[in-house]
């Protein structure tokens, strides 16, 4: 799926991320500064925060009880459409997402 991170700042990187691995793996692997990721997908960092804007195909799955709870600890703010990016696998029917990334993961 194609992956667009808006940095806050406006800036944008694209990434064709296959099915299976996570937006914020993918923002890792790539260097994308504004995901940090620091426990590598446990869900006990936060530092992974995304807002979602668009979303092309199938939506991922919403947030389940963990990832709601974790929400509450984002550096910036949560809004309705926050997510923790190790939380967002791409799968089959994902086209394309948009998501914006906070001023601050820390
Ligand atoms: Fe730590 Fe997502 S990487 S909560």
């Amino acid at each position: 799926a194609k992956i667009t991170y808006v940095e806050p700042d406006g800036s944008r990187s694209v990434l064709d991320v296959p099915v299976g691995v996570t937006v914020m793996d993918a923002a890792v692997e790539e260097g994308i500064g504004g995901i940090v990721g620091q426990c590598g997908g446990r869900m006990v960092c936060a530092t992974c925060h995304v807002f979602v804007e668009e979303v092309e195909g199938e939506s991922p799955p919403e947030p389940d009880d963990d990832e709601d709870e974790m929400l509450d600890y984002t550096a910036v703010e949560r809004r309705p459409e926050s997510r923790l990016s190790c939380q967002l696998t791409v799968g089959d029917g994902l086209g394309a997402l948009v998501v914006r990334l906070p001023e601050s993961q820390t």
